[in-house]
């Protein structure tokens, strides 16, 4: 490379992420974590890449950076990026494909299993006296030999199907991208009807990114078509499920519960109707924050940087606009 190649990192990620870069002769790397429009525009100015996490990266931002070629998310969405002054620019998007799909798919277990058996009712009772009460408490759900439906079956997808068989699940897939031929090779049965599988599924769980097709799709009429003991997991992204659709349904006991990673505005308002519904299981876009899945992520987001800029990056990780 002939000179130092310019590097803004929006956020820092892990430290083994970061010692990649900081002394690399290559590179010289600035750190922000003020995400501000104000704070990057200054920032990212003569910058040829940059880092994202989940903050916004907007195209009057993009545009102050004259010479940007790349942008590495630390993650596998890539929503919060104005994708159409990326394409405009021919400025490339970089992905962690590897990195989160085993962490995601775990946090999707652990909600289901949260939910199902009423984590949060039996450690109150035992912590408040009232062990006596036992029986009195609200059923709970078994897991085996559930119908679970999966939407979506890229990396966590597939990587869920795997944990659900551990319980002897039977694993439907909606995705219209997948063949039948690869689903039944894992263990799944392709639906081709969305509207008609959500009918019979105890549980469903949404692996797809947000786009114009997506966006509330899992919305009242939807919902009110599914069984009362569902419990549906949007690990995905917020704004798939319509939020005052889901409040609404589940105090019509429409369904069993949710568990819900991903808001629709992160962080949700103090009055969004989820925080106050305590048949949802809350998170802070948080399914992908166990310590390897950080650090891989970290290491990734900037292993794509430095090898995007030395030729050798991985095609597949960079997104296709
Ligand atoms: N909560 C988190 O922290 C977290 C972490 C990682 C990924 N995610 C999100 O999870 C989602 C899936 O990630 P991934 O790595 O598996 O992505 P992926 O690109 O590997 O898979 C996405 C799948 O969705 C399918 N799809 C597209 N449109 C669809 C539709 N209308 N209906 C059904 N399927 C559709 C595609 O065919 C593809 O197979 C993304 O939205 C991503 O942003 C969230």
């Amino acid at each position: 490379m002939s000179e130092k190649k310019k590097i803004l990192i929006i956020q820092k990620v892990h430290q083994k992420g970061m010692e990649l870069i900081k002394n690399h002769p290559n590179f010289e790397v600035d750190v922000t974590d003020d995400t501000s429009e104000e704070n990057l525009k200054a920032k990212i100015q003569n910058c040829d890449g940059a880092s994202i996490r989940i903050a916004n990266l907007s195209g009057d931002v993009m545009k102050e950076a004259k010479n940007l070629k790349i942008v590495s998310r630390h993650g596998v969405g890539y929503d919060n990026i104005d994708l159409n002054y990326a394409k405009e620019k021919d400025i490339k998007i970089a992905i962690t494909a590897n990195a989160n799909a085993v962490t995601v798919s775990e946090h999707v277990m652990f909600n289901l299993l949260y939910i199902s058996k009423r984590k949060d009712l039996f450690d109150k009772t035992v912590r408040e006296g009232n062990f006596k009460d036992r029986n009195k408490l609200p059923k709970t759900i078994e897991l085996w030999k559930k119908n679970f439906l999966i939407v979506g079956f890229g990396r966590i997808g597939q990587a869920l199907i795997k944990r659900c068989f551990g319980f002897e699940m039977k694993v439907y897939v909606f995705d219209p991208f997948v063949s039948k031929e690869k689903i039944e090779s894992m263990g799944g049965k392709k639906v081709e009807n969305l509207e008609d599988a959500v009918k019979t599924m105890d549980v469903i769980s949404l692996h797809m990114p947000l786009t114009e097709k997506t966006k509330n799709l899992i919305n009242y009429e939807l919902l009110k078509t599914m069984k009362k003991n569902c419990i549906i997991i949007n690990a995905a992204r917020g704004g798939i499920i319509n939020e005052i659709d889901l409040d609404k349904a589940l105090n019509e006991n429409l369904i069993f519960g949710a568990g819900i990673d991903v808001f629709e505005k992160e962080p949700p308002d103090d009055n969004n109707l989820l925080l106050k519904n305590e048949k949802v299981f809350l998170s802070p876009h948080a399914a992908a924050f166990t310590e390897e899945c950080m650090t891989r992520m970290g290491i990734e987001t900037i292993q794509n940087i430095i090898d995007f800029f030395e030729n050798k990056i991985d095609q597949s990780k960079i997104v296709k606009l």
